[in-house]
């Protein structure tokens, strides 16, 4: 077992300036909604969109240098960047490789992480196994998402749920396996492929059509996602020989506030001790853990030594879990 584990030095989040009410979306012509409905069935009230020309890299870009600016780490420390996002600037460069160029590091390597709303889970993941193993030791993971490029408009069904916004952590190793110390402890990587159709990018860079928009079956995914995260909860506290109820905080992916509540439940953790924005932020896909944290980690809500188990499901369908100690 490696002696080093990688430690949340620092989280920061950047959300653009537009934000987008359910109000504003009830009033367009057409698509039929209203703010009741909304947050009544998702607990979306309001979203940030990206400005024309704004993309994913300038987004990660400022979440990744409020990140390194909390580890008190210059760009100089980075080795690694994982980027994780559904909306790259272009198929390549990566948006990661993008990132690097505009932070100026030039060592090391970066690349970006398809895994849909899991995306940071999977990212943080890799970059863990990346730093027990000595192939880096400073690693930014970066989730950023521009998801109102995607959006079919006229959809009321998924237009209403998503948001554009960039989350980052900088992970540092630092010695030490006893129990109790700091880093992430493990995490708990899924997908299964059959699930494919219910939510997805219908055609790519790659593809022969298609019209690039998101796609979704709702309630199949509602479905899938309550059991599944509910055995991967298990699963990331079996492995750690804990129990329900031993976790500081939960970190979900914000898709749907019900989704929330009813993985809160199964930890038995009072709705205050779940970090919440999918009020505000709605659904940044994989950004929207990162900009979780970076909001509870600055308002003194999550602390140094804090156990904290971080969930999200998405397109795939993919699926995991991630625990660490603050
Ligand atoms: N405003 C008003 N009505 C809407 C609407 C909107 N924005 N979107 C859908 N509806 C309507 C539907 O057309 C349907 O009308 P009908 O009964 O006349 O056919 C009705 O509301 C119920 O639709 P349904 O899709 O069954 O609602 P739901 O209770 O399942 O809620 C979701 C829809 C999308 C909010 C819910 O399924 C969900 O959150 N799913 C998970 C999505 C998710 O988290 N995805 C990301 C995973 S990373």
């Amino acid at each position: 077992m490696s002696a080093y584990r990688a430690v949340i030095a620092g989280t920061g989040g950047y959300l653009p300036e537009r934000s987008l009410t359910n109000d504003e979306l009830a009033a367009w012509k057409g698509l039929e909604t209203s703010d009741a409905w909304i947050i009544e069935r998702t607990g979306i009230r309001r979203r940030h969109i990206a400005a024309d020309g704004e993309t994913a890299s300038d987004l990660g870009v400022k979440a990744a240098l409020a990140a390194l600016a909390q580890a008190g780490a210059e760009a100089g420390e980075v080795d690694a960047i994982l980027v994780a996002t559904s909306t790259p600037d272009s198929a390549f460069p990566a948006t990661a490789v993008r990132i690097q160029g505009k932070l100026g590091v030039t060592k090391g390597f970066a690349f970006d992480v398809a895994a849909a709303c899991t995306g940071f889970v999977y990212a943080l993941g890799l970059a863990d196994a990346l730093v027990r193993t000595g192939q880096a030791r400073g690693v930014l993971v970066i989730g950023t998402e521009v998801y109102s490029r995607i959006l079919d408009w006229t959809d009321r069904g998924t237009c209403v749920l998503f948001g554009d916004g960039a989350g980052a952590v900088f992970l540092r190793a630092e010695k030490g396996d006893a129990a109790g110390s700091r880093g992430i402890l493990s995490s708990h990587l899924h997908s299964d492929g059959r699930h494919g159709d219910i939510l997805q990018i219908e055609g790519g860079a790659g593809s022969t059509g298609g019209t690039g928009l998101l796609r979704m079956a709702g309630r199949e995914v509602f479905k899938h996602a309550v059991t599944k995260l509910a055995a991967v909860v298990d699963e990331t506290l079996a492995a750690n020989g804990l129990g329900h109820g031993d976790v500081n905080w939960l970190v979900p992916h914000q898709a749907n506030i019900r989704i929330i509540e009813a993985m809160g439940k199964k930890l038995h953790m009072s709705m205050d001790r779940v970090v919440v924005t999918v009020d505000r932020h709605a659904n940044t896909s994989a950004a929207s853990i990162p900009l979780a944290l970076a909001e509870a980690t600055r308002d003194g809500r999550i602390g140094r030594g804090d156990l904290v188990l971080m969930e999200a499901i998405g397109g795939g369908l993919t699926w995991g879990a991630t625990l660490a100690r603050f």
